[in-house]
């Protein structure tokens, strides 16, 4: 992985990452056209720094998919032929399962890889990689792909300036009806996305988490997730995640002591913040005096210049191959965000204890790639 600063405020006024226009075009091919994989090959095909080589699925029409959308576009049965191509930067769109293996030899291929949430299945997996990717000075990014949404970064802004004040707690809600995945829990599915927001707008480290749920549709795979963590600054959240609702929602709700802030991806307003907020009363022996002040102020929704967020990833991760800049979403956030899931599938399987998280970053990687547990936290 390539040293250096994150890039992840260099965001220009128009929303998008600055682009080195005289540099050659990046060749880039993506494995698996599947559900997520035509938004990346969109994305992809027209970006006008990126030349779209190929496409490898084993699914016969998937292939065809591509052959009839892209027609200059090359089809791959095996992705090892697109790794063998003259491509410089893989883009995988892949099972979960599969992600490590395909990371790994794409790495050993000498590519640049973009890989889909989470980074791999297990911590050691996603170690071996950061550390391949370290050694070799490839580009290891991860699909955390709400990080490069406008109203995620505002967010992260109102918090770094001390707009809502010390935060007392988050709150994320991601459900809806489907999409039920057979070999994966709900909260390695959908929780990346949470925990990485959540990682990114407080600034701080997971630490420790409990996890409880339900398995109701299919025997041994928990569709339904409730998830504590405890983060390094002390601000704990709360995530439910669920395939099985009837309501598709996509919520944070931060509470801080001065505003708070509700980041609704599913509404036209997707920011809102609230001038509210309770003072708790001075210690009295008078019951008279013993009230709490409410405060129901302005609620204000702030314009937000919005790109599709998924094309400004695409252009972050050419951006970064190009000039050897470090992803805002890289390997070592990915290894964080695999960390808490497997410490959530053990306390699920213990019945809800708090378990703590291996915190994985470069110092605490080691030589053999695996991750060193941080301290238990009381
Ligand atoms: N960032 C997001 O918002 C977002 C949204 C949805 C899915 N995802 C992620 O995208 C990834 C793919 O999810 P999906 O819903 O598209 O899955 P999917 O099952 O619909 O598609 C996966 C595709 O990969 C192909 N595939 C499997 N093994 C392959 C191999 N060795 N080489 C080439 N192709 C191979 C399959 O044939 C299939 O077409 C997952 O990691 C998922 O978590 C991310």
């Amino acid at each position: 992985m390539p040293e250096g600063p994150i890039v992840p405020d260099a965001i220009s006024s128009n929303g998008s990452y600055p682009h080195s226009p005289h540099l050659p075009r990046l060749r880039a091919g993506v494995v698996g056209c599947g559900y997520w994989g035509p938004h990346l090959i969109r994305n992809l095909h027209e970006m006008a720094e990126v030349e779209l080589v190929g496409v490898a699925d084993p699914r016969p029409d998937r292939l065809e998919y591509v052959r009839r959308s892209y027609p200059a576009v090359a089809v791959f049965p095996d992705h090892r032929e697109l790794l063998r191509s003259q491509v410089e930067a893989v883009v995988l769109a892949t099972p979960i399962k599969t992600h490590y293996a395909l990371a790994r030899e794409a790495l050993l291929e000498g590519k640049h890889v973009l890989v889909e949430k989470p980074l791999a299945a297990s911590v050691d997996e996603a170690a071996e990689l950061v550390q391949l990717a370290q050694e070799r000075g490839l580009v290891l990014m991860v699909g955390h792909t709400f990080l490069y949404n406008p109203a995620v970064r505002e967010l992260r802004r109102l918090v770094r300036e001390g707009e809502l004040g010390r935060i007392y707690y988050g709150d994320s809600a991601r459900l809806n009806l489907g999409m039920f995945q057979r070999d994966v829990n709900v909260i390695w599915d959908l929780a990346p996305h949470d925990l990485s927001i959540l990682m990114y707008v407080l600034d701080q480290e997971p630490v420790m988490v409990s996890a409880r749920g339900s398995t109701c549709v299919q025997a041994g795979v928990h569709d339904v997730c409730y998830l504590e963590v405890l983060f390094s600054g002390g601000t704990s959240a709360h995530v439910h995640v669920s395939w099985l609702d009837p309501d598709k929602v996509r919520r944070l709700t931060l509470v801080g002591d001065r505003r708070m802030a509700v980041y609704n991806d599913v509404s036209p307003a997707k920011l809102r913040i609230y001038d509210s907020g309770v003072e708790s009363p001075r210690p009295t022996d008078n019951y008279g005096e013993f009230e709490f002040s409410y405060r129901h102020g302005q609620i204000v929704i702030p314009y937000l210049h919005w790109r599709e967020p998924l094309r400004l990833e695409c252009e972050h991760f050419c951006d970064c191959v190009r000039t050897g800049g470090r992803p805002l979403s890289d390997g070592e956030q990915g290894l964080k965000v695999v960390a808490v899931c497997a410490a959530a599938d053990r306390s699920l399987a213990e019945g809800g204890i708090r378990v703590p998280v291996g915190l994985p970053s470069a110092a605490l990687v080691g030589a053999a790639g695996k991750v060193v547990r941080g301290p238990a936290i009381a």
